[in-house]
């Protein structure tokens, strides 16, 4: 009986020593390896050499023109010419990309500016979005009386405030990606093109609200039925 015990005693020191007793030991032979294909795979490690291109390297520079995946080139959407650019995004697209028509900031700043065009067709749009998703709190006018601050929603913003007038368009399109305090997120619901239309039809309720004389064109002042004193 203490035969054995001391048996297994002296079993346990000696596994105790060789598994935990050498650690921290070098050794200049090589590791014992029981898959060796698992160490050895014949392939080319990022940023490895290779003596198989001319070049002495493994990595293969991307083809001219590639776009990572998810990804469009950053500025292709500020180009005049219509079509001429492959890359860019196709209207109806959600992305995440970084640059100002994706993120609405440059660098670490918001941008001003719709980089889309604006016809009557992308104001109706914006409008048509904007009833759609806003509306409810931000009001038809944007002035922050939507139906549901009758329902005890408090604080929602008023577009018609200083501060939300001056506010730089990329702020804006930032806010609706991500939300902020009690609103909640909309870039999971509406496209990046469409957070720009719902932009510009808010600069259009803007306008409307704080609209003086000279905002009407000459031709069409007859159809006012007060003119009002031009400030
Ligand atoms: C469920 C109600 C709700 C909806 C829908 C909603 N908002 Fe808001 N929004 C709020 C509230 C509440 C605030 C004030 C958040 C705060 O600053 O505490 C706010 C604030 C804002 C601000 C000001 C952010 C700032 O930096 O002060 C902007 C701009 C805005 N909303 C735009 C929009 C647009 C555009 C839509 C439609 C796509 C929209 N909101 C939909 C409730 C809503």
């Amino acid at each position: 009986m203490l035969r054995s015990f001391f048996l297994i005693f002296i079993l346990a020191v000696i596994t105790v020593v060789a598994i935990a007793g050498f650690r921290g030991t070098h050794t200049t032979k090589p590791p014992i390896e029981i898959i060796p294909d698992m160490d050895h795979q014949p392939r080319f490690d990022p940023q490895h050499e290779s003596a198989f291109f001319s070049d002495g390297r493994a990595a293969r520079k991307p083809v001219d023109g590639t776009v990572p995946l998810g990804y469009t080139l950053p500025h292709a959407y500020y180009s005049t010419e219509a079509n001429n650019n492959k890359f860019r995004q196709k209207p109806g697209a959600f992305s995440m990309a970084p640059d100002y028509y994706n993120s609405g900031k440059i660098g670490d700043v918001y941008g001003d500016g719709i980089p889309v065009e604006v016809t009557p067709e992308f104001m109706a749009r914006g409008k048509e979005r904007f009833t759609i998703n806003c509306a409810v709190c931000h009001g038809a006018t944007g002035s922050g009386n939507g139906i549901v601050t009758q329902y005890g929603l408090v604080g929602v913003a008023n577009f018609q405030d200083n501060r939300l007038r001056t506010m730089p368009d990329g702020q804006i399109f930032n806010t609706i990606t991500h939300g902020k305090n009690t609103m909640g997120a909309y870039g999971p619901q509406i496209t990046v093109e469409d957070r720009w239309a719902i932009i510009a039809y808010i600069r259009a309720l803007q306008r409307s609200q704080n609209a003086t004389l000279n905002d009407v064109p000459q031709d069409q002042r007859a159809q006012l039925d007060q003119p009002q004193v031009t400030k």
